[in-house]
């Protein structure tokens, strides 16, 4: 493990090792704020190089599933105040991922005034979970105007500045999964007929313009996009030109000097594979960190870098489980299977309580 563990460089960041906590929703943010229970959890895992937070919503709009936390009003940027301080005292890095779920929302799951929109007025197709009236049918989403779009715009880069000021290394965009910046790309979700539609450059402004007015807000050096090529999630079907298309987001990411690029895989989670050829061109036209993630574990990490196939990995489940992940990886341990019964349930049971190797 000569790679895995060494430190490494992220922008202007010193990581102590190339593992990266993947982003995870959890669901423990009871009224969308941060809490001690939050602090404790991020805290536990805090010998990761590198933490990318649970998506995290830039506005009340941006709010669709229910306990997810947001970063628009004092009482969430103080919470994420006392997460980043606890990660900082343990010497790990920490990143807030800027999730807006666009369409995959429910208003049971949003406060009071809060608009579910997307690029077009699609809906996707099954249901979601509320806390008050358990499964319901995807809403059909109000198609965002031009106004809305800038609006949005301003709210990533305002949530970046005060992520920034509390304490965040940088932000991560969740530009994946199937949710509002994917909702521009995909040409399912996208039936525009205006500049942000259509062609894959103009199914690309939104994304590059929010990347634009958030490098703008904290500096280039200290943002990332996560992005899933091939991934499925949400309604999201592939089509043919997906490959191309995703290629020409990559040269245009990089023409913007951001930090990172992070793939998803999700093949070890029942999606269809990620090949590759699409890996390897991310690698090739993205000059930046790139970070890979899905289904890793040690012995594939440490290959996978050593191999030069991306800069960093990043590990959702097995970190979950395992708050002592790298001490465990690092000794050979065996690892806490994840329960995922507890996975988004509130409380502490399942998110604190997996035990270290010291008990
Ligand atoms: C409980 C859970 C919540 C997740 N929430 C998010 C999220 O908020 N944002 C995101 O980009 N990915 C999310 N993911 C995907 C993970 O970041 C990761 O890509 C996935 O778990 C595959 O990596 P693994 O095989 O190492 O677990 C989530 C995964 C799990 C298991």
């Amino acid at each position: 493990m000569n790679v895995l563990f060494s430190p490494a460089n992220l922008g202007p960041l010193t990581l102590r090792n190339h593992l990266v906590m993947a982003p995870m929703t959890r669901s423990r943010a009871a009224g969308n704020v941060p809490n001690e229970l939050m602090v404790e959890y991020y805290e536990q895992r805090s010998t990761a190089g590198l933490i990318i937070t649970e998506g995290t919503s830039p506005s009340p709009n941006g709010l669709g599933y229910p306990r997810i936390p947001g970063v628009f009003s004092c009482a969430q940027t103080e919470g994420w105040k006392a997460v980043t301080g606890a990660v900082h005292r343990k010497g790990s890095k920490i990143f807030l991922q800027l999730m807006h779920c666009g369409r995959i929302a429910h208003r049971l799951n949003m406060p009071e005034g809060a608009r579910i929109i997307a690029p077009s007025a699609v809906a996707a197709s099954g249901e979601m979970y509320t806390d008050n009236e358990g499964m319901q049918s995807y809403p059909v989403p109000g198609e965002m105007s031009e106004e809305d779009i800038r609006a949005t715009i301003e709210e990533y880069a305002q949530a970046s500045r005060s992520a920034f000021i509390v304490g965040f290394d940088g932000v991560e965009l969740h530009g994946a999964n199937g949710y509002l910046i994917e909702q521009f790309i995909r040409p399912n979700t996208n039936l525009r007929t205006d500049g942000y539609g259509g062609t894959i450059e103009n199914r690309a402004r939104f994304m590059l313009e929010v990347v634009e007015a958030v490098a703008g807000a904290i500096g280039r050096e200290r943002v990332g996009i996560r992005l899933s090529p091939f991934g499925v999630f949400n309604d999201m079907p592939l089509y043919d030109a997906m490959e191309e298309e995703y290629a020409y987001l990559a040269q245009e990411l990089n023409k913007t000097g951001l930090a990172y690029i992070h793939l998803v895989d999700h093949s070890s989670m029942g999606a269809p594979v990620v090949p590759d050829s699409i890996k390897e061109t991310f690698r090739r036209e993205f000059k930046g960190t790139l970070i890979l993630s899905g289904g890793y574990d040690a012995e594939q990490a440490e290959s996978d870098l050593a191999a030069g196939k991306c800069d960093l990995i990043a590990v959702g489940r097995p970190f979950l489980a395992n708050p002592d992940l790298v001490e465990r990886w690092k000794t050979g341990a065996p690892l806490n299977e994840p329960d995922m019964s507890t996975a988004y349930s509130p409380g502490p049971k399942g998110y604190i309580d997996y035990p270290t190797l010291e008990g």
